[in-house]
């Protein structure tokens, strides 16, 4: 079980991570939020994917 949170201040909203993950992230004001706030197995497996794919590495699963 992982925490995901994606920084709001620093996401640029380049919409990478609902395009690898839609089920746990989406797209809002121009942000991204995280929709579950804990994920495990495939989809840990996929946060994990979008955080090292934010170009600015918005995004923490820990
Ligand atoms: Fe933002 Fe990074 Fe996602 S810039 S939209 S958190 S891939």
């Amino acid at each position: 079980m992982a925490k995901v949170k994606v920084d709001q201040d620093t996401c640029i909203g380049c919409g990478t991570c609902p395009s690898i993950c839609e089920d746990i992230f989406e797209m809002k004001d121009g942000k991204a939020h995280a929709k579950k706030a804990e994920v495990s197995g495939d989809a840990e497996k996929c946060a994990k994917e979008a955080a090292e794919s934010c170009p600015v590495e918005a995004i923490s699963v820990q």
